[in-house]
């Protein structure tokens, strides 16, 4: 089997757990992790700004894995306010038809389940099922409190 765990991450918890996530799924499966990176690095105002445009997309550069050749394919994101421009573009430049998710979101504090259900139809909007999701609170990342969640979360990938 083989997943493919991609990721945007500004500040870098998204990071952290697509790389935890690894090393888990890694004990099982053959896996590769993509980060999407938009072409420019920008200051977090203007990332704040953007995020409460809907739908808005930015330039991201090119992914380079294939979600088609993989079994299972992980997506990772950070909870921006209404939607997050990198994810955007990432969603319109890859085909997640008919395939399966995971996916993974951190967050600060508030109004994550409200963006993870309106990810979850997004997704299936564009023909994916999702099968196992995760929302991880910045502060238990920080604290290491993640990996248990890490591992329940895997479990849930990988059963049949
Ligand atoms: C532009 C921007 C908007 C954000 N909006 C929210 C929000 O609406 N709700 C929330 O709980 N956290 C929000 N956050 C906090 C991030 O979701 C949180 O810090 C996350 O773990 C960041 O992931 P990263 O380090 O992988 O970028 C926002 C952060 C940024 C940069």
């Amino acid at each position: 089997m083989k997943v493919l765990i991609t990721f945007f991450s500004y500040t870098g918890n998204t990071r952290k757990v697509a790389e935890s996530l690894a090393s888990v799924l890694n004990e099982k499966v053959d896996v590769d992790l993509e980060e999407i990176q938009p072409t420019r690095h920008q200051p977090y105002l203007y990332w704040l700004i953007l995020s409460f445009i809907p739908k808005l997309r930015t330039p991201i550069k090119p992914p380079k894995a294939n979600p088609s050749q993989y079994d299972l394919v992980c997506l990772g994101l950070p909870k921006w306010t209404v939607s997050c421009p990198p994810i955007n573009q990432y969603l319109k430049e890859v085909n997640l038809r008919g395939k399966t998710l995971g996916l993974f979101i951190t967050y600060g504090g508030f109004d994550e389940r409200r963006y993870l259900k309106q990810m979850i139809k997004l997704l299936n909007k564009k023909g994916a099922r999702v099968k196992a999701t995760l929302l991880l609170k910045r502060r238990w990342i920080k604290e290491g409190k993640a990996a248990e969640h890490i591992r329940r979360y895997c479990n849930a990938l990988l059963e049949s």
